[in-house]
């Protein structure tokens, strides 16, 4: 039996950055190739990233979520005293082939068994999903990766998960949406979607309108959530 606030569900979709993908595997490559900054680097690129996707959305001031990607990498290295903009290139790349979470392929796989649509709603431009989603190997688990691109905004922008709605054709409470982050999970919910946080890091909840339905540590056990 499904949860009850989970029995109207016609489609799961899914954050990209952070929930499917770990963005955090790339630290082995910045160690690599700048040492002991690794760790400030990892951590200030992804913080820069989110932040300018919300101050440019603000501004009205749009690129892409690889530009952006690029810019906040060069902040970030910029910030240890590194000026290569060769090495940024290179340790750009390894956006296009982070790593997913373990047990994603095989929750994605126990939802397509049940039936259930799978899509990806994301930040990221069309051509850095493409490559993630193939070089994770998980590309015919979905049915549609959703870009930002299609409204030029980012998340939490209203516009972002209406794509979702027109795309899949379900009422937003019909969507089961999962984020680890915890303002897109606020975002999510605000806008009417039925949100599941995928808390991996333990946080505290955002104080922000739009609340999850539940909580858990990874996606291992979304599909028994939803009662499959
Ligand atoms: C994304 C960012 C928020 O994939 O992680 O949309």
């Amino acid at each position: 039996m499904p949860d009850p606030r989970l029995s109207n569900i016609k489609a799961c979709v899914f954050d990209a950055y952070g929930t499917l993908f770990d963005v955090f595997s790339v630290a082995d490559g910045v160690r690599a190739a700048i040492g002991d900054d690794a760790d400030r680097v990892t951590a200030l690129w992804r913080q820069k990233q989110l932040e300018y996707t919300w101050l440019r959305s603000l501004m009205k001031a749009h690129i892409d979520f690889w530009q952006v990607t690029r810019d906040a990498l060069d902040f970030s290295l910029s910030t240890v005293g590194n000026d290569d903009s060769a090495l940024r290139d290179s340790l750009l790349d390894l956006y296009l082939t982070l790593d997913t979470y373990p047990e994603v392929s095989g929750m994605l796989a126990a939802l397509r068994d049940n039936g259930i649509p799978r899509a990806i709603l994301s930040n990221g431009a069309p051509p850095m999903l493409d490559a993630a989603v193939r070089s994770a190997g998980i590309a015919d688990l979905l049915d549609e990766v959703i870009s930002v691109e299609d409204v030029g905004i980012y998340k939490p922008h209203s516009s972002v998960y209406q794509i979702a709605v027109d795309r899949l054709k379900c009422q937003p409470a019909q969507i089961c949406f999962m984020s680890s982050n915890a303002w897109d999970v606020a975002g999510a919910a605000n806008f009417g979607f039925t949100v599941v946080w995928i808390n991996r890091f333990g946080q505290v909840p955002e104080r922000l309108p739009g609340k999850p339905v539940e909580e858990l540590n990874s996606l291992e056990a979304l599909p028994s959530l939803l009662g499959l």
